[in-house]
């Protein structure tokens, strides 16, 4: 297959190490996995539709990897990789992930904070997520300023006023002296911590009925940072289809693929239903 015939703005029922293993090397630009987390539930939809999330660590590690290494294989030299997971096996995919990409590949782990779901009489609340984030080579891409968010006026740093009036946190470097000034307009580089995006309620509007659907808001800041208009953004579990319609709102290329035929139609529905 050519890069030219790569699949592209496509939803495909396959089990991803097939697709993978039909694609070229070097084709695709962003790929975001959410896979089963290895909690051994069997997840249902409101719908009652059901995929199996294997259950034991080693037997997921063991699963995963030969994905893992499909996708280092499939990505463009300036790609990235984003492995989206939890507490329970996102040390063990990480140590998979050094061996694959290189531990000099690996940019961030992402922790996305969110609140709702049940709570913990026993241990600290667990509520974040872990979003490992690799690159194939050492140009990866990266746009600060498409994902700037507000700086927070009540930091430690004093906030004056410029000539022209504008909000600015001051900063002096006590042994130098050397004053840094900081336009709250301008806004800043979201940390690798995220609170500000919230998970999906039970009646949130984006809701398509999918049990692990992610929103949109966070894949909008994958994919505006780590790839470029026109790009070939890949979700290689597309569940309900989050990645592909976000892609598309951004003037991406895009590839969903789900082994379950419930997956594919939520995904294609959903794109009919939404604004490219
Ligand atoms: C955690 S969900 C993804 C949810 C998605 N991020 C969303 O926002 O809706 C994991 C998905 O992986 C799919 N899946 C599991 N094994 C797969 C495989 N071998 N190939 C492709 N998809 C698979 C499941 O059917 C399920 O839809």
């Amino acid at each position: 297959m050519t890069v030219d015939a790569v699949p592209a703005n496509r939803v495909v029922h396959a089990d991803n190490l097939t697709l993978l293993a039909s694609l070229p090397d070097a084709c695709l630009d962003l790929v975001y996995l959410d896979p089963p987390f290895a909690t051994g539930a069997r997840r249902r939809s409101t719908a009652g539709h059901a995929f199996d999330d294997p259950g034991d660590l080693a037997t997921f590690v063991a699963w995963l990897r030969p994905r893992l290494e499909g996708v280092h294989r499939a990505l463009t030299p300036h790609g990235s990789l984003f492995v989206h997971l939890d507490y329970r096996a996102a040390h063990y995919v990480k140590v998979e992930l050094d061996r694959i990409f290189g531990a000099r590949r690996f940019v961030n782990e992402l922790i996305w904070c969110y609140s709702i779901g049940g709570r913990n009489r026993r241990a600290f609340g667990r509520k974040h997520d872990s979003i490992l984030w690799y690159a194939r080579g050492p140009d990866w891409h990266f746009d600060a300023d498409a994902v700037k968010v507000p700086r927070r006026a009540g930091s430690h740093m004093r906030v004056e006023r410029d000539d022209d009036g504008a909000e600015v946190q001051v900063k002096r470097d006590r042994k130098t002296g050397k004053e840094y000034r900081y336009p709250l307009a301008a806004g800043k580089v979201p940390e690798d911590w995220w609170t500000d995006i919230e998970a999906l309620n039970r009646s949130d509007r984006e809701r398509t009925g999918w049990p692990t659907q992610k929103p949109e808001a966070l894949l909008e800041r994958i994919i505006r940072a780590t790839s470029r208009p026109d790009d070939l953004v890949a979700d290689l579990f597309c569940g309900s289809g989050t990645t592909a319609v976000v892609a598309r709102r951004l003037g991406r290329r895009w590839l969903a693929v789900d082994a379950s035929a419930d997956a594919v139609r939520i995904t294609r529905r959903r794109l009919a239903a939404s604004t490219p």
